[in-house]
């Protein structure tokens, strides 16, 4: 293990949506923070505790709340938030199908879920409805009721599919 002094920043390198950084950071900083001062506000703080699921990104490909790690662990990686979803002005299908079936209310939760059920749909491409309920059990929300979440990750399921070409179909 790593021992750090009192004070001592140490400098992080982080792929974000595509694009090299590098800061200086004290190790106990947490990931979500550093993001956000960043500039990636799209990354929620709900809770801190890792309940919530508010501040859920892609991290090597792989879904974390980014709250349950320290921004030094997370060095040399590549790591997708909610502002590097859009391309070229085009919504992300998932988040088409967010505004589409009206799946936000306060709009808190949106951007960790929507980033959870990118990651979800990358593994699980055709899930039946509890797979999803149980791939967004990590993400509350406090408004929906959780329905229109579920009929918009359908719909994107749907749509992703579809966008594949033939032979890549099942
Ligand atoms: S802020 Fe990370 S899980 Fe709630
Ligand atoms: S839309 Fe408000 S918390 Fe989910």
């Amino acid at each position: 293990m790593k021992v750090y002094e009192k004070d001592q920043k140490v400098k992080v390198t982080f792929k974000v949506n595509g694009k090299e950084m590098e800061t200086e950071v004290e190790p106990r900083r947490l990931l979500v923070h550093v993001l956000r001062d960043l500039g990636f506000t799209g990354v929620h703080i709900g809770c801190d505790t890792s309940n919530c699921g508010a501040c859920t990104v892609l991290l090597n490909g792989k879904s974390v709340k980014s709250c349950t790690l320290l921004a030094v662990e997370a060095d040399n990686s590549e790591i997708t938030t909610i502002e590097g979803l859009a391309k070229d002005g085009k919504l992300h299908p998932v988040q088409e199908a967010f505004w589409d079936k009206h799946a936000l209310q306060c709009g808190y939760c949106t951007p960790g879920m929507i980033m959870q059920s990118v990651w979800l749909l990358k593994e699980n491409p055709n899930p039946t409805e509890e797979e999803i309920r149980e791939g967004i059990s990590g993400n509350l929300c406090r408004c929906t009721g959780y329905q229109n979440i579920v009929e918009a990750i359908k719909t994107a399921a749907e749509k992703l599919r579809l966008d594949q070409p033939l032979y890549q179909r099942q």
